[in-house]
């Protein structure tokens, strides 16, 4: 398979990307780094992505950001910036990218733990991975061509415990090799519609 995937580089991206390598055409795509550059908060630099690279087998998104903070000090833009990079830039990829994807191929989307549980100063991120969770269910009614997708919620894995530790007490951090699967379900199964939940403490 030619194997897409934004986000290839980052701490869980770099794992997976890893992980595909081994019996897969994998593309990594990037704002700095990668073999393509693309920005998901921008739909141009979609378009243009895909029309430099042409047609894959699978798509994944490990990309996207959040900001946290206090509630009573997130302002509008704030929030819009998970609404325009997380939410708007995973829906869009899916959408420019069903043009680009081969038939039966999947989309794989990245949210995390802090839909079902969150914690403090993530009423941002806890709100767009919702609606992505929302959003895959959805879609996959309506996607053509065999096309699959599904989303890999991951609770915070063991390579970011030294960045995030103090924002997730009690949190058991999750394996690398087991959010890696989350992927490998995705992309390798059959399923589609799917929220695939690697989460250790619920
Ligand atoms: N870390 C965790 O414990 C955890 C748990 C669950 C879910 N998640 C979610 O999983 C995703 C990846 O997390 P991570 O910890 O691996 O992050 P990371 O280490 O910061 O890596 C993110 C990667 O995405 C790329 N990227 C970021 N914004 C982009 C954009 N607008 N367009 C294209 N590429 C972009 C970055 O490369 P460039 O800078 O080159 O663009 C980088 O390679 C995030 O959405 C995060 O919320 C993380």
């Amino acid at each position: 398979m030619k194997i897409l995937i934004i986000g290839g580089k980052g701490t869980i991206g770099n794992k997976v990307s890893t992980h595909f390598a081994k019996k897969h055409e994998v593309i990594i795509g990037g704002r700095n780094a990668g073999d393509v550059t693309v920005n998901i908060d921008e739909s141009k630099s979609i378009e243009d992505m895909f029309e430099s690279l042409g047609k894959v087998d699978a798509i994944l998104c490990i990309a996207g950001e959040a900001k946290w903070a206090a509630f009573d000090e997130m302002s509008e833009d704030d929030f819009y910036i998970g609404l325009k990079s997380k939410l708007m830039g995973q829906v869009n990829l899916v959408r420019i990218g069903q043009n680009y994807l081969n038939p039966g191929g999947s989309f794989t989307l990245t949210t995390g733990i802090l839909a079902d549980d969150p914690v403090v100063m993530t009423s941002s991120p806890a709100l767009v991975n919702g609606g992505i969770h929302s959003f895959v269910r959805a879609v996959s009614l309506e996607l053509k061509n065999g096309h699959r997708i599904n989303v890999v919620s991951s609770g915070l894995v063991e390579d970011a415990v030294d960045k995030y530790e103090a924002y997730f007490p009690g949190h058991n951090p999750i394996p690398m090799n087991k959010v890696v699967n989350g992927y490998v379900k995705s992309v390798e199964g059959k399923g589609t519609g799917q929220i695939i939940r690697m989460y250790d403490n619920r």
